[in-house]
C-alpha cells in the first residue's frame, strides 16, 4: 500500500469474526446439532444457515419454531449448547484463520486504518485468543458489548465509537445478511462475503475473504 492509495475517506475497518476471520459456523452447527439430537428436534445444515450472525437466544428461538418453552428452560438449553461450543473451541489454532484473513488485516493496518472486531458472539475474545490475533485489533466489540443484536447497528456503532471513527468513515466486512443490514443501518460501507442471495445488499461483495481487495474498498469509500 502506497501513500497514493492511502484512503482519505476511510478511517477504520470493522471485521465480523465468525465466517470472515475464521469458520466457527461449523462448531456452532455441531453444538446446536448435538443439542437438537438430544432433544429430538429436527435440525440440519440447511436450517443452520439461518443462524449465521444471529445471537445465541435468537438462534434457539429459530430452532424451536412453534415449540413453546419457559424462559428458564430456554436459558438452560442455550447454556448447554454454549458448553458444547466452548468445548469445541479447544481445537481452534492459528491454522483456523480463513485464507486471506490475516493478510487483509495486515494490509489495513499498513494502510494506516484502524481495525476492530464487531462480532455477535460472547465467545469472540476466546476465539481471537486461540487464533493468536487479539493484539492486532484496536477495539473489540462482541456479544457482551450491546443489548440489541444485528441487524441493529449498535454493535458496529459501539466499535466505531471505541475507535473514535465516524460511522460514515468505517467499512464493515460481514458474511451474514443480518450483519450487512446492521452495517447499512449504521451508515457504514458494507462489504459482503458470500453469495448474492445472502449479502447482495452490501456495497461490495466477494465470494470469500481471499478475494477481497482493499484498493476496491478504499475506492468505494471515496465514491460515497
Ligand atoms: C455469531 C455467529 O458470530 O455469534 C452465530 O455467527 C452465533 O452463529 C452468534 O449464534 C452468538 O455466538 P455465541 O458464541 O455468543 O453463542
Ligand atoms: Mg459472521
Amino acid at each position: 500500500m502506497t501513500d497514493a492509495t492511502r484512503s482519505s475517506a476511510l478511517d477504520a475497518v470493522i471485521f465480523d469474526l465468525d465466517g470472515v476471520i475464521t469458520d466457527t459456523a461449523e462448531y456452532h452447527y455441531r453444538g446446536w446439532k448435538r443439542l437438537a439430537d438430544e432433544q429430538g428436534w429436527p435440525f440440519d445444515r440447511e436450517r443452520n444457515e439461518q443462524l449465521r450472525g444471529v445471537s445465541r437466544m435468537e438462534s434457539l428461538d429459530l430452532i424451536l419454531g412453534d415449540r413453546e418453552l419457559d424462559p428458564e428452560e430456554k436459558l438452560a438449553l442455550a447454556d448447554r449448547k454454549n458448553r458444547y461450543y466452548v468445548e469445541s473451541l479447544e481445537q481452534v489454532t492459528p491454522r483456523d484463520l480463513l485464507p486471506g484473513a490475516h493478510e487483509l488485516l495486515m494490509q489495513c493496518k499498513q494502510a494506516g486504518l484502524k481495525v476492530a472486531i464487531g462480532s455477535s458472539s460472547r465467545n469472540a475474545r476466546n476465539v481471537l485468543d486461540r487464533l493468536q490475533i487479539t493484539d492486532l485489533f484496536d477495539a473489540i466489540s462482541d456479544g457482551n458489548s450491546v443489548e440489541r443484536a444485528k441487524p441493529q447497528p449498535d454493535l458496529f456503532l459501539h466499535a466505531a465509537a471505541q475507535l473514535g471513527a465516524p460511522p460514515a468513515r468505517c467499512a464493515v466486512i460481514e458474511d451474514a445478511e443480518s450483519g450487512v443490514a446492521a452495517a447499512l443501518a449504521g451508515g457504514m460501507l458494507a462489504v459482503g462475503i458470500g453469495p448474492p442471495e445472502r449479502v447482495g445488499a452490501a456495497h461490495l461483495r466477494y465470494d470469500n475473504v481471499a478475494q477481497v481487495r482493499l484498493e476496491e474498498i478504499l475506492a468505494a469509500a471515496a465514491r460515497r
